[in-house]
């Protein structure tokens, strides 16, 4: 059976459990080392993946691209502007073609029936590199960034932590949604109203066990919590940002929230990030944001994705 990687809640606590470890162990082993030179284990050797994106991207685009030539493999990057795929050429014929040339696919596409339309289709793993709906490979390093932080001042387990989202129901959030049942962290949610996360989401995860507390208002999200995290307000695709702008106001994490979170507490953002807007640039310029670890983490933690959907 193919293992694709496109949403966290198909994943069992053994896989994340697999993958976060993979990803410590890899990063641990690498330091000191070039960028560009080969894992010790090269994992990916012989392997090309195909990097499609249908959207921007800084993080994404370098960091798989490094992450596979660190596994030994290569990479072949395209937008959809590039390809038939932005002249109408459907999913399913495109991935039918690329299964021939390439061994895995990661997508950032528009929408989140593209990348299924692709995994239904295809003879390779895909990969889920963000949509409209989600974005698990950067929960995977923000999971990833947040044991890494534990480690280094409080010592507590994921199962232990108590992470709150403050700003934009989005993909982002969906991904933490999505793994929280697995993972046991509990998650409080506080967003405005009209930009709330998926309800169906959110009662499928409350489902499987998952402790999780939507509708808070930002200082009940916040007090005594282990990590703030937040998201732009404006996403790629939305297109009501003066109603965002006017509507999100009250929930920017300054430094008088982020006093009441947890002495030790973590700030997250998966960047880009607008200061002034959902935080202030005292907070993310501050000592407890790990923004950047954060993004160095979406490199180990994916090539761990990759692996694992190679079954390495
Ligand atoms: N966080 C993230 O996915 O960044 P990019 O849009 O730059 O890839
Ligand atoms: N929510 C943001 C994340 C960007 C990495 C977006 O979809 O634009």
């Amino acid at each position: 059976m193919i293992k694709h990687f496109l949403s966290l809640s198909d994943l069992s606590k053994a896989d994340l459990r697999a993958i976060l470890d993979d990803a410590h162990a890899m990063k641990a082993a690498r330091l000191g080392q070039p960028k560009g030179a080969l894992d010790k284990d090269p994992a990916l050797s012989g392997h090309t993946l195909a990097l499609i994106f249908e959207k921007s991207s800084t993080r994404t685009r370098f960091s798989f691209d490094m992450g596979i030539r660190q596994l030994g493999g290569s990479s072949i990057t395209a937008t959809s502007s590039d390809m038939q795929l932005g002249r109408g050429e459907s999913a399913a014929d495109t991935v039918r073609v690329l299964s021939r040339f390439v061994d895995g696919i990661m997508l950032r596409a528009n929408s989140h029936d593209t990348l299924t339309e692709l995994a239904t289709y295809s003879d390779v793993p895909i990969i889920n590199g963000l949509t409209d709906y989600n974005h698990p490979c950067q929960i995977m390093a923000d999971l990833m960034t947040l044991e890494e932080r534990a480690k280094a001042t409080h010592g507590k387990d994921l199962s232990e932590m108590t992470l709150s989202w403050i700003g934009d129901g989005n993909n982002v959030l969906v991904s933490f949604v999505n793994a929280a049942a697995q993972l046991g962290y509990a998650l409080r949610i506080s967003s405005p109203e009209g930009y709330r996360v998926n309800g169906q989401t959110l009662e499928a995860a409350k489902a499987k066990g998952a402790n999780i507390t939507a509708d808070l208002t930002p200082a009940e999200a916040a007090k005594g919590a282990d990590a703030l995290i937040t998201d732009c307000w404006v996403s790629m695709g939305d297109t009501d940002k003066e109603e965002r702008l006017a509507a999100f106001p009250p929930y920017q994490i300054d430094q008088k929230l982020l006093k009441t979170a947890a002495p030790d507490a973590a700030f997250l953002h998966c960047l880009p990030a607008y200061r002034g807007q959902e935080m202030t640039a005292e907070v993310f310029e501050g000592p407890q944001s790990v923004v950047w670890d954060e993004a160095e983490n979406r490199m180990h933690a994916q090539k761990a994705v990759i692996k694992w959907c190679f079954g390495k």
